[in-house]
């Protein structure tokens, strides 16, 4: 994948339209960083394909009720029940409460975890105080999984359809030397202040480490009751680099995707894909490789570090049992 093609495949590669014939009848779903860009735009068309009920997995209710004001105005007369509940992945306190919370839901049919952040300097969680890209796009989303999936199988044993699981990713953790691996320890070293390095290749790596930790979930998973998988949306012209320099949001204004687009990407690889896409990475809503390195013998054996030390790491802030 270089970078030539990527731009090529930015300006030239749409994403498909969703199937007409495509509906939640009798659905719920999850999806966090529903407030806004690619997880509104999917939320919104979860309603459209007249989801039961779409719950808006957010950190403000200020913010988690404008969006839902939002996608209502835009699909009168809908009966899908939208409901906002609070989630903040910088606090594992708060993602646990969240999953105490979905653990109780009678069904939930998908999971889009699609939170993230893009941190131009160091922050750290004022509850973990964790680095902050590393708590929300690896460590909580890794544990919301982990929360999610026996209310995911328990649905799909109940009514005999396979659950999913989607996590939205990123190209870019093809873009990274991920000269971390090298540590003793990876998620020491990317909670090391010294070693932070510069922010593009710090959110390139955290995407990578739960990437790799997705891949080894989705190997201890049975996909004919949850399927797990990946999605690039690809670059999205969306708030994501809000803090950062005019010229990454100019290249986001000229180059990205309407959050449009992005949603329907996310919905492709949620709702539309199946079985068949259990394990993968989906981008331009077609199965893709991962990076080499992941697929790679060293990768594999980098899978298996990751794996133990994010559960190492989850078990310290989770109260004993609730990891299993
Ligand atoms: N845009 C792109 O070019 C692009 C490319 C590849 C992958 N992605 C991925 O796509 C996903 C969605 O991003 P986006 O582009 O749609 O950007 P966005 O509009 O900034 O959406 C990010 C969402 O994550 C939420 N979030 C951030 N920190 C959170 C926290 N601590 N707790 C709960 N929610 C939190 C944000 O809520 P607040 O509004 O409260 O901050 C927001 O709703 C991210 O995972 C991103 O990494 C984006």
């Amino acid at each position: 994948m270089t970078f030539a093609g990527f731009l090529f495949r930015q300006a030239f590669v749409h994403p498909p339209q969703i199937p007409s014939d495509v509906t939640l009848k009798d659905r719920t779903v999850i999806i966090t960083g529903a407030n806004s860009g690619i997880g509104l735009e999917a939320a919104r068309q979860c309603v459209q394909m007249k989801a039961k009920t779409v719950i808006l997995a957010v950190r403000s209710s200020s913010k988690g009720e404008a969006a839902k004001k939002d996608i209502l105005s835009t699909n009168p007369g809908s009966s899908t029940d939208v409901e906002v509940w609070l989630l903040d992945m910088e606090s594992f306190e708060s993602v646990l409460a969240f999953g105490e919370r979905a653990s109780k839901l009678p069904s939930l049919y998908i999971a889009m975890l699609n939170a993230g952040v893009f941190k131009f300097e160091w922050t750290t969680s004022p509850t973990s105080g964790i680095e902050s890209s590393l708590q929300v796009n690896h460590l909580s989303t890794a544990l919301l999984s982990l929360l999610l999936l026996p209310v995911l199988r328990k649905t799909a044993t109940d009514t005999g359809h396979p659950t999913r699981l989607t996590i939205t990713s990123s190209e870019v953790h093809m873009w990274t030397p991920f000269k971390e691996q090298k540590a003793e320890k990876i998620l020491d070293r990317l909670n090391d202040k010294e070693f932070f390095g510069d922010y593009m290749d710090r959110y390139s790596v955290t995407k990578l480490v739960n990437l790799i930790f997705v891949k080894e979930l989705a190997s201890r998973v049975d996909g004919e009751k949850v399927v797990v998988n990946l999605i690039n949306p690809g670059s999205v012209d969306t708030g994501l680099h809000r803090d950062g320099n005019k010229l990454i949001q100019t290249f986001d204004r000229v180059m990205g995707r309407t959050p449009d687009e992005g949603g329907r990407l996310l919905i492709d690889a949620a709702v539309v894909k199946g079985r068949g896409t259990h394990g993968l990475y989906l981008s331009e809503a077609k199965v893709t490789n991962m990076s080499a390195f992941v697929g790679s013998k060293e990768g594999e054996k980098v899978q298996k570090r990751i794996w133990d030390e994010t559960i190492g790491c989850l078990r310290k802030h989770v109260p004993e049992g609730q990891l299993d």
